[in-house]
This record gives C-alpha cells, sequence and structure tokens, in this order.
C-alpha cells in the first residue's frame, strides 16, 4: 500500500482531485495523514466490505473516532449507539405515522419568516432559519407541545451548534485542530463540555428535562402521548417501576445526543436542498406544481389544507438527486478491529499515531477521555459510487425528476446511493430527515421563488461536504398571497 502526504489545503478545497488523484496514482488501498493521525481512503470496489463486514470493521469505534466521543463508549457499558439506534427505530418510527399535521405549520412559519427577511438589497444567508425551524420541529416530533417555548427552542438552536463544534464537524477550518490537534481537542472538550453546554442548556430546559423524567417515573406513560422521555423512562425502569439515578442520567445523554445531531444535520441537508433549488429554477415551477397537486387532493380534510406528502414524488426524487450529486468525496467511515487484509495491502488494527498524537493520548488516557483503543479510520471514497455508471445512468448529470417511478426514494440506500450509509449501520433517522427536508422544500417554493447572489454558492469543507452547510446568499422574492396554492 501507498503511504502519501496530502496537503491540508488540498483535503478541504482540492478533496475530490486530491483524494481520487492519490487513488489513481498509487492503487485501490491509500493511507494519508490529517489532523496528526493516519487514516485510510479506499477505492469503490471494497465499499462494501469495509461498511457491512463486523468482524473487520466497526462503525462504533468508527464514529466515537471520528467525532472524538471515545469515552462515551466508556459509559453504560459501551450501548451508545445500540441505545440511540433503538430509540430512532422504536419511537421514532412510531412517532413519524402521526407528527404531519404538528410540523408541516412549523415549516410553513419557517420559510415564510425567511423569505420575508430577504429583500433585492438584503440577499439573505438562510441557515439561522433553517437551524431555528429544524430546533422547533425536532422539540415537537421529540418532546411534544410542552416544551413548545422560545427559551427551550433557543436552547436546542445553541446546544446542536456546541454538540457540531464538540465532535469537530469543522476541525478541518480550524489552525490549531490541523497544527496541534491534541490541544485543539482538549480545549474543545473543556470548552464544549464544561462551558458552553452547561450555559446553553440554561436552568429552565434542564429543569423541566429533569422533572419530566422524575414524573415519568411516578405516572404510567400515556401511550397517546408518547415523548421520548416516556419512551425511555420505561425501557429503563425497574420491574418495581423505578428509574435508577445512573439510568436517569443516561436518559439524558441519549435525549440530548439524538435530537441535537439531527438538528445540525438535516439543517446543513435542507441548505443543500435549497441551493440545488436557486441553481434549477425549472425544479421550483415543477415542485410547486406538485404541492398544488398533492394539497387540492387533501382540501376535504378536516385537517386543512396539509400536502399528502406521499404523493410528492418529484419532491422526493428531487431530494435524492441533491443528496447524490452534491459533491461528497467521502461521508461514511469505519474503524479496523484487527489487521486487515484489502486486497493485499494491510489495514493495521491500532492508528499508528504521530509523536504529537502519542503524547497527547496519554494526556487524554490520564484525563479519563479516552477509553477505547482507536483501530485505523478507514473512509471508502463515495463520491466513485455516487459517480459510477455501474449504479446511475449518465451519472454526473443532475436529473431531478430520474428517480420517479424507480421504486427508490430518497430513503433507499444502495452502494450508489451513500448519502444515509450503508448496511446495518445505516442512518436510522433517514424516514424523518427525508420527510422534513421535502416539507422544508415544499413550504418554500409555496411562498416564494429564489436565486443565489451571483448564482453560485461555496463549499467550507470538500471532506465534510453532508455536515457543514455551503456558503451563499438567498435573493428571495416573496409570492403576494402564499395561501393562493
Ligand atoms: C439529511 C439528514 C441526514 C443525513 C444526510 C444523515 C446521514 C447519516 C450517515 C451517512 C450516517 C452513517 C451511516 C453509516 O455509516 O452507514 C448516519 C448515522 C446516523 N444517523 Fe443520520 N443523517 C441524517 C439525519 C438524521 C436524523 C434526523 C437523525 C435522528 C433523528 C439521524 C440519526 C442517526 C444516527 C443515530 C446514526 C448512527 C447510526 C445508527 O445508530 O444506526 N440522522 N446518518
Amino acid at each position: 500500500m501507498h503511504t502519501t502526504y496530502i496537503q491540508h489545503y488540498d483535503i478541504i478545497y482540492n478533496t475530490e482531485e486530491s483524494i481520487i488523484g492519490a487513488l489513481q496514482k498509487y492503487g485501490p488501498v491509500v493511507s494519508f495523514e490529517r489532523n496528526g493521525s493516519r487514516e485510510y481512503i479506499v477505492d469503490n470496489e471494497y465499499t462494501r466490505k469495509v461498511l457491512t463486514e463486523d468482524s473487520l470493521f466497526s462503525f462504533e469505534n468508527g464514529m466515537a473516532s471520528l467525532l472524538g466521543i471515545n469515552w462515551l463508549l466508556g459509559l453504560h457499558g459501551g450501548t451508545f449507539f445500540r441505545d440511540i439506534d433503538d430509540i430512532m427505530k422504536n419511537f421514532l418510527a412510531r412517532r413519524l405515522v402521526n407528527i404531519e399535521s404538528k410540523v408541516w405549520p412549523i415549516f410553513e412559519r419557517g420559510a415564510l419568516a425567511l423569505s420575508k427577511a430577504s429583500s433585492p438589497r438584503n440577499p439573505i444567508d438562510m441557515l439561522p432559519y433553517a437551524q431555528s425551524t429544524m430546533a422547533e420541529v425536532t422539540t415537537a416530533v421529540f418532546f411534544g407541545e410542552k416544551y413548545m417555548e422560545p427559551i427551550i427552542i433557543k436552547a436546542v438552536v445553541a446546544l446542536a451548534s456546541d454538540t457540531a463544534e464538540m465532535t469537530g464537524l469543522f476541525q478541518n477550518r480550524s489552525w490549531l485542530a490541523h497544527e496541534v490537534p491534541i490541544v485543539w481537542r482538549l480545549w474543545t472538550w473543556i470548552s464544549v463540555v464544561l462551558f458552553k453546554i452547561p450555559l446553553h442548556f440554561g436552568p429552565k430546559f434542564a429543569w423541566r428535562l429533569w422533572s419530566d423524567i422524575k414524573c415519568r417515573t411516578a405516572d404510567d406513560s400515556d401511550k397517546d402521548d408518547e415523548t421520548v422521555i416516556s419512551y425511555l423512562v420505561n425501557r429503563y425502569k425497574s420491574s418495581n417501576g423505578i428509574v435508577s439515578l445512573g439510568s436517569k442520567l443516561w436518559i439524558f445523554v441519549l435525549v440530548l445526543a439524538s435530537i441535537l445531531g439531527s438538528v445540525h444535520q438535516t439543517s446543513t441537508i435542507m441548505v443543500w436542498a435549497t441551493f440545488f433549488l436557486a441553481v434549477h429554477p425549472e425544479s421550483q415551477v415543477e415542485i410547486r406544481e406538485e404541492l398544488i397537486k398533492i394539497t387540492e387532493q387533501h382540501h376535504g380534510s378536516l385537517r386543512g389544507p396539509l400536502p399528502d406528502i406521499k404523493k410528492a414524488l418529484h419532491t422526493d426524487s428531487f431530494i435524492r438527486e441533491v443528496l447524490r450529486m452534491k459533491g461528497d468525496t467521502v461521508n461514511v467511515v469505519r474503524a479496523s478491529v484487527r489487521d486487515v487484509d484489502l486486497g493485499g495491502y494491510l489495514i493495521p488494527k491500532g492508528a499508528s499515531p504521530t509523536p504529537f498524537r502519542r503524547l497527547g493520548y496519554i494526556v487524554l488516557f490520564s484525563a479519563g477521555l479516552t477509553v477505547v483503543t482507536l483501530g485505523s479510520l478507514v473512509f471508502p471514497v463515495t463520491r466513485l459510487s455516487y459517480r459510477s455508471p455501474r449504479y446511475t445512468e449518465n451519472p454526473n448529470k443532475f436529473d431531478a425528476n430520474r428517480w420517479v417511478g424507480s421504486g427508490k426514494t430518497a430513503a433507499t440506500t444502495g452502494l450508489g446511493y451513500l448519502a444515509f450509509g450503508y448496511g446495518k449501520w445505516a442512518c436510522p433517522g433517514r424516514f424523518l430527515a427525508v420527510l422534513e427536508v421535502k416539507y422544508w422544500v415544499l413550504a418554500l417554493v409555496k411562498c416564494s421563488k429564489f436565486t443565489l447572489k451571483g448564482g453560485r454558492y461555496r463549499v467550507l469543507d470538500g471532506w465534510n461536504v453532508t455536515a457543514v452547510a455551503p456558503e451563499g446568499r438567498l435573493l428571495i422574492e416573496p409570492y403576494n398571497d402564499p395561501s393562493l396554492v
């Protein structure tokens, strides 16, 4: 296997050329250094193997190590990812059935606020609008009406951005992370976990959550009003109805982790979808026409003019195409659990840290922050899959309607569509996420048409296209009467 040095600048700003160029030049498995760590990129012929063979590659260690949350795997018997997965697959799946009438008005309000805030002289950054809309929607979905207060929504926005910072989503753009990664990791951990999170939580939200956990323990939960808290309390209470202090604290951790990740991730994809709409005005027209059709059909309903989202097939196809084409080079990771032979190339079990890192591990171990032995991080180069003619005809063309009638929705995973990962660990929040992005897109074209200032946006971190929103300013022209769909 070839070991190469890829410039930090190229990893962020020339990602496609530098990463794919390295595979073309040196072969299907290449090792390189990023932020002080030796990592591996592999060609798409190994993607299935890396993502699905659990005996060789671990999702949990890979994700924990990438996000710098190895210490979480040292708590509660290492069940963190399995517990979150359980919440998504059980609580969320049930909840999805009856949330449509609750979340559509929130998206409508968010889109209207964005369209009213822009003017020809004031091209606008949409990210804060996407974030606060998502914070409100996530609060409604996970906690229910009782939590829908401005102070709590504000806390969720701030905490989501703290979580994104803590998990290193912006590290590629930090000088400290690149030059002295261990100091950056320690500093971020201390400043976010010890200061920002407690500050942004605030007494009101923290107390509301805590007393909710306590009072749900006393009562038997009401099935019609199931929230993530009642679901978890039921799951963790013992046969005599008591939830131990340890489990209460664990519920706290799980609730925060599951909602905060989703707010940041989905708002980022809302920005991607909006920018693609802005540069494809024909899709705005088509999706608006679809909205009229699926809303009219629903008019007789007692719930009012709620779009029948299952019928939004063009919108769904558009979203799948945006997720495929937005330009990821890598977006999934695994860690080797033993020495792995990949087509004759050896990926070692242990990451081989640079001297700086080695020193850092000693510091982190003694601070109790790293409790899991790290494997080597392996990134299948997903760009090669998204753009492979093996999976998609004419793969480099953006074709918004190519998935209509294909039997593949925006949430259907596959080797040519890795936006939500693949295999056992594929994103369990994807059905909710796609529903949310669909509602956002529909709400936006309902009230406005829009373009991008200068007709373009800027990718801020080519290594992290999925998790770091592109930068651009929207020029929005609201319709005079948005209710006239
Ligand atoms: C459009 C937005 C989203 C995108 C693009 C996305 C993407 C991904 C990707 C690529 C993975 C890794 C899968 C793998 O390695 O095979 C993942 C995992 C995960 N995602 Fe998402 N995600 C999104 C929204 C959400 C939402 C809304 C939630 C929760 C409500 C969520 C919860 C999770 C969880 C818990 C995992 C860990 C895997 C597991 O527990 O099985 N995601 N996501």
